[in-house]
C-alpha cells in the first residue's frame, strides 16, 4: 500500500496566517503541520508516500523534508496541484504514482493521537473497496457525516445542517486502485470542488466500503479554533504515539 498526503489548498480559513505560507507548513505545538501525517502513514508501515501541494509556497515544502531523512525515508515524492479543485480532484494527481495499488489518504491538517496500523492490516486483508474512519465529535456539522444501520454506513452527507449521525469522516481514507475512476465521473459540489465524500458513496452504493472507530483523539487543524486545539492537544498528550 502507497501512502499519499494532501496539502494543497488555499488555507483560506485561515488568512491572514495562510497569505504567504502553505497551511501545512504552520506550527502544531513544536512541529510543522506535515509532520504528523508523515508519521500517520510511517507508523501505519507505509513508506512509499507522495505529497500533493499546490499554491505558491510549494518549494517550501522540498526544503523542509527533503527526502524524509528526519523519519528515516529514504525518498519522497512530490506533485502539484494547480488551482483550487478539492480533495478528490488532487487525489487524481496521485494515479500514476499508485500504480494500481491500494492508497491510504491523510488529508494534511488531519492529526491523531495514535495510529492507524490495525485498521491499514485489515484495510490490506480486505483487498478491495475502501475503508473509512469515524471519530465521535460534538459539531459534526463540519464534517462529512455518515448515516448508520446498525453496523452498515448506508451514506455520508458533506457538512449537513441536520447531521444523521454525531460521527466525523475523519481524513484518513483507503482506496483500491479504482478510486481514480471513480474520480473521473464526479461533478463539482455547490461549493466548486470535487468531494470526497462523494468519492466515498461511490464505493458505498457498490457494497464495498467498511469503517472503524478511531481510538484516541483526532483533530483537524484548518480553523483558527482547531489549529489552537491541535498544539493543545499535542502539546498535552503527544501525537501518533498510542
Ligand atoms: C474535509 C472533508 C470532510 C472531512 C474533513 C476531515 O472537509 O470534506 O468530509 O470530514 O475533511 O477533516 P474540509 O476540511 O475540506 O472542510
Amino acid at each position: 500500500m502507497k501512502g499519499v498526503i494532501l496539502a494543497g489548498g488555499l488555507g483560506s480559513r485561515l488568512h491572514p496566517l495562510t497569505k504567504i505560507t502553505n497551511k501545512h507548513l504552520l506550527p502544531v505545538h513544536d512541529q510543522p503541520m506535515i509532520y504528523y501525517p508523515i508519521k500517520t502513514l510511517i507508523n501505519a508501515g507505509i513508506e512509499d508516500i507522495m505529497i500533493v501541494t499546490g499554491g505558491n509556497s510549494a518549494g517550501d515544502f522540498l526544503r523542509l523534508l527533503g527526502n524524509g531523512k528526519d523519519f528515516g525515508l529514504k525518498h519522497l515524492n512530490y506533485t502539484y496541484q494547480e488551482g483550487e479543485g478539492g480533495i478528490a480532484d488532487a487525489l487524481s494527481l496521485v494515479e500514476h504514482f499508485a500504480e494500481d495499488e491500494s492508497i491510504c489518504v491523510v488529508l494534511g491538517d488531519n492529526i491523531i493521537e495514535g495510529n492507524i496500523a490495525a485498521a491499514a492490516d485489515e484495510y490490506r486483508k480486505q483487498g478491495k473497496g475502501a475503508k473509512i474512519l469515524l471519530k465521535r465529535v460534538h459539531d459534526p456539522q463540519r464534517f462529512g457525516v455518515p448515516e448508520l444501520d446498525g453496523e452498515r454506513v448506508v451514506k455520508i452527507e458533506e457538512k449537513p445542517s441536520d447531521p444523521k449521525s454525531d460521527f466525523a469522516v475523519i481524513g484518513i481514507y483507503f482506496y483500491d486502485a479504482s478510486v481514480f475512476k471513480v474520480i473521473k465521473t464526479l461533478v463539482p459540489s455547490d461549493r466548486g470542488e470535487l468531494e470526497i465524500t462523494d468519492v466515498n458513496n461511490h464505493y458505498i452504493n457498490r457494497g464495498e466500503m467498511t469503517w472503524n472507530e478511531l481510538s484516541g483523539w483526532w483533530t483537524d487543524a484548518g480553523t483558527f479554533e482547531s489549529l489552537l486545539r491541535a498544539s493543545n492537544l499535542v502539546a498535552e498528550s503527544g501525537a501518533n504515539n498510542l
